[in-house]
């Protein structure tokens, strides 16, 4: 087997790609991790800002044609004129993670307080029982701040965007990380027939992967506009207008989707995890569709697959995932950081993985 090592240095960080043989293997195990579907030899990456010293396999090449350019992962963060660097130097900006009590978005809380200077607002829907994101504020109260959110109540959705208006007054960038995948055990998903699909999950997936997304998306990108007017009215809890100056000569806002790969329909061979798959495609379509209209306000927008990543949404499927193929948490977050600070104009509403290579819807 072709065994080429490479590793990502701030210095290069281009990529030579290995297109291998796609590997035949059993669908439990390629439906998680679709990022093992193909043989990659044994090309390595390094994420430039990872902490971790995992090295991830090279992303496998996607079935279709991606619409959009691959995002140069760069140390954008580094050069001072940058939409990254502005942001995070800004120790007003607002930077808002959904699905914070633990894994992918706990981790995104953790490397916004080491990357970024600004105010973390971390939502969850039990702020009461979330030990380890309250173990994260008690070390930076004047941080990190814990405010309640359930994608399935509309209610939580208006009372988070209503207390971000009225307290914060901004949003620099955005965070949609929460989502569920089920266990096929105790949930009725991920369903691998048509016949075990319950209405309920589907609807329930849908409410929280895609719809929840959308509607906070519409709850804070008021907050996000940064051309056009700088002063607007948005109306408050009781019926009152609340008049926001918004902050003068930002960058470009950010709004982060967390989807997956098996989102794609063109990238779709297997089949199967039904509530899962719509769901996603959905958010990928919201993502699509927002990167026209948001553009227009200096918002940009992306939808991101992790990769297979080391949280309890995954564990009941790693049995079968490659050791080098299931990512360490803090790995993947800082690759989808690198990603989100990396993109330009022409990349929102595009749909990418963790290093970058666009993904075909
Ligand atoms: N891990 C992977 O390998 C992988 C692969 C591809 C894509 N992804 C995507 O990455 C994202 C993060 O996944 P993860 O691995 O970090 O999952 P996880 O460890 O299972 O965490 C899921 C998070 O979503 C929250 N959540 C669930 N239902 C919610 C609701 N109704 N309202 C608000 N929050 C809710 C959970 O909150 P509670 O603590 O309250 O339950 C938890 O914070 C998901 O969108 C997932 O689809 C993950």
């Amino acid at each position: 087997m072709k065994c080429l090592l490479l590793v990502r240095s701030l210095v290069m960080p281009s990529i030579k790609i290995y297109r291998g043989p796609i590997a035949r293997i059993p669908p439990v195990f390629a439906y998680f991790g679709d990022d093992g579907n193909i043989d990659v030899g044994c090309r390595i990456l390094t994420r430039l800002s990872s902490s971790s010293s995992f090295q991830a396999p090279e992303p496998p090449q996607s079935h279709g044609q991606p619409v959009f350019p691959d995002v140069v992962v760069q140390n954008n963060a580094g050069l001072n004129d940058s939409n990254a660097f502005i942001r995070n130097n800004d120790a007003d900006a607002v930077f808002v993670v959904n699905g914070a009590s633990r894994g992918i978005g706990l981790q995104f809380v953790k490397s916004l307080l080491q990357r970024a200077k600004g105010k973390i607002v971390a939502c969850c829907r039990s702020p009461s029982t979330a030990h380890d994101l309250q173990i994260i504020v008690s070390g930076h109260p004047e941080r990190v701040r814990i405010l309640p959110l359930d994608l399935e109540q509309q209610s939580t959705i208006d009372d988070l965007g209503n207390t971000i208006t009225k307290e914060y007054q901004r949003v620099d960038a955005l965070f949609n990380v929460a989502g569920i995948l089920g266990d096929g055990i105790t949930t009725p998903g991920p369903e691998r027939t048509l016949a075990s699909i319950e209405r309920d999950w589907l609807e329930k997936s849908l409410a929280v992967n895609a719809i929840g997304p959308v509607m906070l998306t519409k709850a804070l990108s008021p907050l996000m506009r940064t051309t056009g007017r700088r002063t607007i009215t948005v109306e408050g809890q009781d019926g009152d207008q609340i008049k926001i100056d918004l902050p003068q000569g930002r960058p470009q806002t950010i709004v982060a989707n967390l989807s997956a790969r098996v989102g794609s329909i063109s990238d779709n061979r297997l089949g199967g995890w039904y509530s899962y798959r719509l769901s996603k495609s959905a958010l990928n379509q919201a993502t699509k569709t927002l990167g026209l209209e948001l553009k227009r306000q200096g918002t940009w927008i992306l939808a991101l697959h992790p990769g297979t990543t080391d949280t309890d949404l995954s564990k009941p499927f790693q049995k079968n995932v490659q050791k080098e193929r299931l990512f360490p948490v803090d790995f993947t977050v800082n690759s989808l950081l690198d990603v989100t600070e990396s993109m330009g104009d022409e990349h929102s509403g595009g749909y990418f993985d963790w290093a970058g290579k666009a993904i075909p819807f």
